[in-house]
């Protein structure tokens, strides 16, 4: 202890004359090896790991403490360890009995009550009755922690733990205290060793506990299986019940993601979904992800590999860096990728003149006040921050006619006034924009515009008076659901091969459980409390996804992840509410598959797919070998030291299509074959007959066009066939739908060509 700190003394004095020198030096890996050459005199893998350290890191250096320097042993996940090296003891390593590679320990991006209704959730029929409300199911989300005290978490009524959790922990202030878990919350366990390493300096004010600092766990764990909460409310929004989607499942929580900016590293998180699997769950929810980096390379894609093996349905966030191709994160083979769309509701505002007129618009959900009377003036276009500091205790009126809406909105926030009127005739796409603005803003049409511009003028500026109030929220809006802007698009960088994402589920705009310590808005003084809150992104969108996965678990205990998966895509709704294809907000055209994946999930009739498109482990391995991956990246995924690659293949058995039509050499035509096995688990005896929706300039056939099934289970397979030319002209992408009907069950397959 006391060597521990005379250390830390001398590095920070070290630290402090060569910051940018000694930080440069020692770094965090992850370090995967080969347990087959382990000698037999190590009685497990950590002491093994220990010893060879041991040869590699001088003993005469007072820098070098061996036997902390392991981060992590990992036990399920993968064959290996973290360790904090320097570069050279690194390369030492690197020669050391067994070394297989190692992995820089990346940083990972946090993606940041009436939606169960809006999927269709009914308690007298369909996925929430089958699965009993995932009563059975464990959901694992690895995130910020939790607010354990939310009334999300409360248990009452609920049946006993199931057996097969293995779960010790429910860590909270620095000990293990079981009375913050309970039969919903069965598990808190926090992971930030590898954090402390990496961000040392701060490592003073991070405190031992799975408790949320940030709120975005406690959102995301009760979105996925919150408890219901009646009169759940955000200052008048929304006001109804708030229920998780597997209202009854269990829920773990794994805390990865600390300090102020909400960071989190490979180490922890590989971790994490090592204890997630240890301690038992069916489901992981995971709104995290790299910003581009290889699949060996991505700790969630390595450690979920051991998940998807051992049964554990993954749920992943595609990311909020759209509307542009590939920005999309998560794009792995066997996780399940989840785009964001918009909810049937939007929220209004009013705006109430000091002559007792009235006038109604769009509005951001942080409205406050209501009540007293706040000075309002008229600023133009908005377009000097300056001059709007000047006025930052007024509403300001801003007039848009120009497209300049967005700049507005930042020259406001900026500025920090009390509200912002914006006089426009603005389009959804800057609608979803203004729902992240941390400001009370409405937008009223120009004829509502003249009259609050009159109201101005006719007074002088300083009598000139309203009121904001933001308690209205309409339903039914149309058209929705839209596939929102900032849903991240693909292709995956990391296997453009197979299409992502998979599926979209309600991302903007969702009302879930928040720590009551923790602002839902600050701004200047304010700082306002509240036990539920909106958020925005592919982080809200992911743990629907969770949730329904654990309904479809808790309903056919028997589905892999892919059948899963599949059943959610293949049953997915393309259409709005105004029966039209769903629209892209960026675009205001047909969302493609690019954006929306097979489409929006319906939760219903995924429990009943009729087909599934299965995907064994053998599969995902010749995936691997056909991305002409060494034997040691597929060894860093699969843990298994030798692979076969003797049938390597990019054709995954998966329910969507991406044919590049994009050879820079030719001008002839060209055709591209998938081939496809569909399992019937629909009721015995049916005959399946297939519709292609055509892409102009492309043929396509499927062989058999027929699926004559005669019992449960079996499995038939086919050939999709796409010819075109060898070089795509115009158009980036086209997009259909490969659709298999047996008279009950619709099993529909997005199909994308593209010259990307
Ligand atoms: C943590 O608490 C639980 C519940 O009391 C107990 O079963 C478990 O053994 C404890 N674990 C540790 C490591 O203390
Ligand atoms: C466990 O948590 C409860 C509830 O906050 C508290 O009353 C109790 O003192 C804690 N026990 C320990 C050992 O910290
Ligand atoms: C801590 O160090 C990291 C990089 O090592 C740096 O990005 C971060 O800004 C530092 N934080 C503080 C509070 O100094
Ligand atoms: C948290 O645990 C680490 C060891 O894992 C320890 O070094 C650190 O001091 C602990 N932090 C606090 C605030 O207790
Ligand atoms: C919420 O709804 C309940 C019942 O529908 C009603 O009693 C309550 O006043 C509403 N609260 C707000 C803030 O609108
Ligand atoms: C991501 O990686 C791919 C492949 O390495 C590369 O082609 C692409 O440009 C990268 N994208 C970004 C946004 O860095
Ligand atoms: C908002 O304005 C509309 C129409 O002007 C009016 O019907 C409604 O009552 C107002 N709502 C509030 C909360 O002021
Ligand atoms: C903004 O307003 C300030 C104060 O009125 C003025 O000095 C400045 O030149 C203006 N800036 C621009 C870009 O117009
Ligand atoms: C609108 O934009 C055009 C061209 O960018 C510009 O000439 C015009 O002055 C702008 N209108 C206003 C009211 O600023
Ligand atoms: C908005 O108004 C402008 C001119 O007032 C008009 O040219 C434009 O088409 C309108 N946009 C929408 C979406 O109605
Ligand atoms: C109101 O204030 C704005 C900005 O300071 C100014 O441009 C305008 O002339 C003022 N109007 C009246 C009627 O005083
Ligand atoms: C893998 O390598 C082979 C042979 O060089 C090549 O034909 C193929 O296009 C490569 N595959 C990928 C996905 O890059």
């Amino acid at each position: 202890m006391a060597s521990n700190i005379r250390l830390s003394l001398w590095f920070s004095y070290i630290a402090s004359l060569h910051l940018s020198f000694t930080l440069a030096r020692s770094d965090n890996y992850i370090i995967h090896m080969d347990l087959s050459v382990m000698p037999k005199v190590f009685s497990n893998q950590h002491s093994w790991y220990e010893s060879t350290l041991s040869q590699v890191t001088p003993t005469n250096n007072i820098l070098k403490s061996t036997s902390s320097k392991i981060i992590y042993t990992y036990n399920n996940v993968m064959n290996g360890f973290s360790v904090n090296l320097s570069p050279e003891e690194h390369e030492a390593l690197k020669t050391s009995p067994g070394y297989i590679s190692s992995i820089p320990d990346l940083p990972l991006k946090l993606d940041t009550t009436h939606s169960p209704q809006f999927l269709g959730l009914n308690p007298d029929k369909g996925a929430w009755k089958a699965s009993k409300f995932g009563q059975d199911i464990i959901v694992g989300v690895i995130d910020t922690g939790v607010w354990p005290e939310s009334e999300s978490f409360k248990d009452h009524g609920m049946t006993k733990i199931p057996s097969k959790w293995k779960g010790q922990l429910c860590q909270f202030e620095n000990t293990n205290n079981s009375s913050f878990c309970n039969k919903k919350l069965i598990g808190a366990r926090f992971f930030n060793r590898g954090f402390l390493a990496k961000f040392s300096n701060i490592s003073a004010t991070i405190v031992n506990t799975t408790r949320d600092e940030d709120g975005h766990g406690t959102h995301t764990s009760t979105t996925a299986a919150g408890s219901r909460v009646d009169g759940a409310s955000f200052f008048g929004y929304a006001n109804g019940t708030a229920s998780g989607i597997a209202s009854l499942s269990r829920v773990a929580i794994y805390k990865t993601v600390w300090g102020p900016k909400g960071d989190a590293v490979s180490s922890d998180v590989i971790a994490a979904i090592d204890a997630a699997i240890a301690d038992g769950v069916d489901v992981l929810s995971l709104s995290l992800g790299y910003s581009n980096v290889s699949l060996y390379e991505d700790g969630v894609a390595i450690a979920t590999f051991a998940a998807m093996e051992k049964g554990v349905f993954v749920s992943t966030s595609a990311g909020n860096d759209g509307p542009s191709y590939k920005t999309l994160h998560n794009g792995t083979p066997w996780v399940t990728t989840v785009a964001a769309g918009t909810l049937d509701r939007e929220f209004r505002g009013n705006l109430s003149l000091g002559n007792g007129v009235s006038v109604t618009g769009f509005a951001s959900y942080l409205g406050i006040f209501s009540d007293s009377n706040i000075p309002i003036v008229f600023m133009g276009m908005c377009d000097n921050i300056t001059e709007l500091i000047k006025v930052k205790s007024k509403i300001v009126v801003c007039e848009n006619n120009n497209g300049t809406l967005s700049s507005q909105f930042y020259n406001v926030a900026e500025a920090r006034v009390v509200g912002g009127v914006f006089i426009s005739n603005i389009s959804e796409i800057e609608m979803s924009q203004l729902l992240w603005q941390p400001l009370p803003l409405i937008i009223i049409n120009q004829k509502y515009g003249e009259i609050v511009k009159d109201y101005i003028q006719s007074n002088s500026n300083s009598s000139s008076v309203a009121k904001m109030s933001f308690k209205i929220t309409s339903f039914g809006v149309k058209p929705t659901p839209s596939l929102d802007y900032y849903s991240s698009r693909g292709p995956s960088n990391s296997c453009p091969y197979v299409l992502k994402p998979d599926i979209t589920g309600p991302g903007t705009s969702i009302l879930a459980a928040w720590p009551t310590n923790i602002p839902v808005l600050s701004f200047g003084s304010y700082k306002i409390f509240n036990k539920f809150n909106f958020l925005t992104g592919t982080s809200m969108s992911c743990p629907h996804v969770a949730g329904v996965g654990a309904l479809l678990k808790g309903a056919h205990g028997d589905w892999s992840p892919a059948a899963i998966r599949s059943a959610m895509m293949t049953t997915s709704d393309i259409l709005d509410n105004t029966k039209k294809h769903s629209k892209d907000l960026a675009t205001d055209k047909e969302a493609t598959p690019l954006a929306l994946g097979a489409g929006h999930i319906n939760p219903n009739r995924a429990l009943d797919p009729g087909l599934v498109y299965d995907v064994g482990v053998q599969d995902y391995v010749n995936l691997l070998c056909a991305l002409n991956f060494t034997q040691k990246n597929i060894s860093a995924i699969t843990r298994s030291s030798f692979s076969d690659c003797s049938k390597p293949s990019l054709d995954l058995n998966y329910p969507s299509f991406i044919a590049f039509f994009n050879a820079r050499n030719s001008s002839s035509k060209m055709t591209q074959h998938f081939h496809r096995t569909v399992t019937n688990v629909g009721e015995g005896r049916t005959t399946y007959v297939a519709s292609i929706t055509p892409i102009k300039g492309f043929r396509l056939s499927v062989i058999p066009n027929k699926l004559v099934f005669k019992k449960k289970n079996q499995k038939i397979s086919y050939r999709l066939s796409i010819e075109g030319p060898t070089m795509r002209q115009k158009n980036i992408e086209s997009f259909g739908y490969l659709t298999w009907k047996d008279g009950k069950h619709v099993v529909r397959s997005p199909i994308v060509v593209t010259n990307m």
